[in-house]
């Protein structure tokens, strides 16, 4: 709750601060839940059975401190030694620990030095400002070009309002909530570019056409951030990751929580890695159903962003945006809609399953029914 006058016994930053605010986890039943990027499938039977196997007397023991089994297991998935890695209770964790690890909190924020600046392109991922201010870091936030591609490096120079210079770049890649995948050669021109760290934020990657790893091992100053939330079907258990430099990991591991990735998260990650095939499969299952559900929609009259991720961001006909949030809704399917002027008029939908998917479908048709038969202005 926000106090309503200062509280001297809170940072005037925090007091300040506008929070993160996650995508709702209703307990509905019969909804059809497709706002917040989760798989639509179960973590795989083996990751189901390891995780059950450990719960028993050793909950009372700390886990392993660095995540050794899951590192090396990481190390040898991305050809790399496990100094290379570090694992987080989430790849949100490892965000926080990159601008704590790389960025000076700034004392004059209207003219900040590099040092204290964290920049990112907009729209992403909206946790970066927040990550940011929580640090009391510059924030540099940065347009994508109008069709949510990446700005080339001419056209930032060009543009002169991104900085080489900047302590830390956040690039999501592919982006959300977007859905734009960008090509590695393009980010390796970006990186080759920046003076300070980047990270390239991974989290919707086995979702796309190509990945930009290779980059974390190739340059010293570039991390590449992974989670097991999205593909891998473990947002419960929190577990996500950085590949890159041996530097940069040691640096992040010394500022960490001495436990910070929890026993069965680091047990069901483990497991995950040694069931790849079932995962790779569920991929190609999610990519045919956002294919299929683009091409619906498209037919239906929404105008639907070419996505390599597992989500689409779409532009309905008829009605705003918001209304279409709360008509799905009142049919039991909710969807996420941002209020951020560059994307107000989009929904940003989950690829849930085939039957997920033909839900929405009919909901959409039966809305765009009854609209039809008593028009309603756009706001
Ligand atoms: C772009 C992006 N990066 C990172 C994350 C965080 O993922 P995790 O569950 O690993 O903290 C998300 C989650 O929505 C995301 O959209």
């Amino acid at each position: 709750m926000i106090a309503s006058r200062r509280n001297h016994l809170i940072r005037p930053l925090v007091q300040e601060l506008h929070a993160y605010v996650p995508g709702e986890q209703p307990k509905i039943k019969g909804l059809v839940k497709l706002n917040t990027n989760e798989n639509p499938y179960p973590p795989s039977p083996r990751v189901l059975r390891a995780v059950k196997a450990a719960v028993d007397g050793r909950l009372r023991l700390y886990p392993n401190p660095t995540a050794e089994l899951v590192r090396e297991k990481l190390a040898t998935l991305h050809g790399c030694q496990p100094e290379n890695i570090i694992v987080g209770n989430g790849s949100d964790e490892l965000l926080a620990l990159a601008i704590r690890g790389f960025v000076e909190p700034t004392g004059r924020p209207l003219r900040p030095r590099p040092a204290e600046v964290v920049q990112y392109f907009t729209p992403s991922y909206s946790l970066y400002p927040v990550l940011a201010d929580t640090h009391g870091a510059a924030k540099n936030a940065v347009p994508l070009k109008a069709d949510f591609n990446l700005p080339t490096v001419a056209e930032l120079k060009k543009g002169r309002q991104w900085s080489f210079e900047a302590a830390l770049s956040l690039v999501t890649t592919p982006n959300a909530p977007s859905g734009h995948g960008y090509a590695t050669v393009a980010l390796e021109k970006l990186c080759q570019a920046q003076r300070g760290v980047v990270v390239l934020d991974e989290a919707y990657v086995d979702f796309a056409a190509e990945n930009a790893g290779a980059l974390a091992l190739k340059y010293p100053h570039v991390l590449v951030s992974r989670t097991f939330s999205k593909a891998y079907s473990l947002c419960f258990q929190r577990v996500g990751y950085f590949v890159g430099h041996a530097d940069l990991i040691g640096a992040l591991h010394k500022i960490r929580d001495s436990y910070n990735v929890n026993g069965l998260g680091q047990v069901a990650a483990a497991a995950t890695l040694d069931d790849l095939p079932y995962y790779r499969a569920n991929f190609q299952r999610i990519i045919a159903t956002r294919e299929r559900l683009s091409r619906d929609l498209a037919g239906l009259g929404f105008i639907v962003l070419p996505s390599q991720t597992n989500f689409i961001l779409t532009q309905p006909p008829q009605f705003s945006a918001a209304d279409w949030l709360q008509k799905l809704r009142a049919e039991k399917i909710l969807v996420r809609w941002f209020s951020a002027p560059a994307i107000q008029d989009y929904l940003r939908i989950t690829i849930g399953t085939p039957a997920e998917a033909a839900a929405l479908v009919k909901a959409v048709r039966k809305i765009l029914g009854s609209g039809r038969r008593a028009p309603a202005a756009r706001k």
